[in-house]
């Protein structure tokens, strides 16, 4: 199949995995165009080795866009919401075709479990490979910031910072990479205290925060003083230093929204719970911190060595209903073609659809 512009069309499926930010994006700058999605402050991340999302996406003539969400079709918002990212694509490729697009999680589609992060850099990999779209690392990742903040992080591995820019057009917002995989054994032990979805999502909850919380200005300052500290600190290798600023910042960001009017609270009983567990673990010497996303789970950061003892405990906590031990994984990459034709390779035993 060929566009318009002579440019081959195929398909193409690629994986992204998923990010926690260690210094957190939340703020969007106001009065620029809004499909932008231009964050109001830098932030940083770590890319998780084992949740991943893998997505295939097709161009063909005609028909509407088809959009196949873990096994099912996507519910309208989310299609509309793929569909306007293609759109981007297909501006930019000089293509008019409708796309297929399948997409799979290999973790449980929940709240704060940044499944939004994987989702869109995957899309965006796919879309642009299929789509005959040659696009830099940096190109990927300003796009797949159209379509979620977090996801432009997900284009690479390891260690991550999302530059905020200033231009308005957004041509200097994008990820780059700081550290990769293999440089620090770091874990995020990813707490899951429920599967239930999150009630507000995280852009009406940012913009709730940025218009209403009193506060707002002070965490747009802390933001930008917290990545400088963290940069450093990643690059001394130092867990007693990282460790304190990251916990600091998710509460400092919690805080920030719950002044909110109406106030934003992601919390429930569960996470106080691991919150405090974390807090008597390091009375008693453990390295361990807390940080926590739009949703009311607990991902706990400490060194590879001290792992299977924090895990023991966080296995055994009430509050805690599945826990998943992550590395520094890899950036987005495109997979093979073969054998993918009607399922996914790689797809985890909770294949689940993925929150777009
Ligand atoms: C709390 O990237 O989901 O996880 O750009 O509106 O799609 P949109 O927001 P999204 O927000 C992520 C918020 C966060 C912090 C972070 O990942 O930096």
């Amino acid at each position: 199949m060929s566009g318009e512009s002579g440019i081959r069309w195929k398909k193409a499926t690629a994986r992204a995995h998923s990010n926690i930010a260690l210094v957190k994006y939340w703020g969007k700058r106001e009065a620029v165009p809004k499909g932008l999605n231009l964050p109001a402050t830098g932030s940083l991340s770590m890319t998780l080795d084992r949740l991943h999302t893998t997505t295939s996406v097709a161009f063909r003539d005609g028909g509407p866009d088809e959009v196949w969400l873990g096994g099912t079709p996507a519910p309208g918002p989310a299609a509309e919401r793929v569909s306007r990212f293609l759109d981007l694509v297909r501006e930019q490729a000089g293509v008019s075709g409708s796309a297929v697009v399948r997409s799979w999680n290999n973790f449980p589609t929940a709240s704060g479990l940044a499944s939004s992060a994987s989702a869109f850099a995957a899309l965006a990999l796919a879309a642009c490979a299929a789509a005959g779209l040659e696009v830099s690392r940096e190109g990927s990742s300003r796009l797949a910031r159209m379509g979620s903040g977090s996801a432009a992080r997900s284009i690479f591995g390891g260690f991550v910072e999302m530059l905020p820019g200033s231009r308005p057009d957004g041509s200097d917002c994008y990820a780059r990479p700081l550290f990769g995989p293999d440089y620090w054994d770091l874990r995020l032990l990813v707490a899951q205290t429920t599967s239930r979805k999150k009630e507000v999502s995280s852009s009406e909850a940012m913009r709730r925060t940025a218009r209403t919380s009193p506060f707002y200005p002070s965490w747009i300052r802390l933001v930008a003083r917290d990545i400088r500290e963290a940069r450093e600190a990643i690059g001394r290798r130092d867990l007693d230093r990282l460790g304190p600023l990251v916990e600091r910042n998710a509460l400092a960001m919690h805080a920030t929204a719950l002044a909110a009017d109406p106030p934003v609270l992601f919390w429930s009983p569960a996470t106080v719970e691991i919150l405090k567990l974390v807090e008597g673990l390091r009375k008693q010497g453990m390295r361990a911190y807390c940080t926590i996303d739009a949703g009311p789970h607990v991902k706990v950061l400490c060194q590879g060595e001290a792992a299977p003892e924090m895990a023991r405990h966080l296995e055994a906590c009430p509050a805690v209903q599945r826990l998943t031990e992550c590395r520094p994984g890899p950036g987005a990459h495109l997979l093979p073609e073969q054998g993918l034709s009607g399922s996914c390779e790689g797809v985890g035993e909770s294949g689940s659809s993925t929150d777009l």
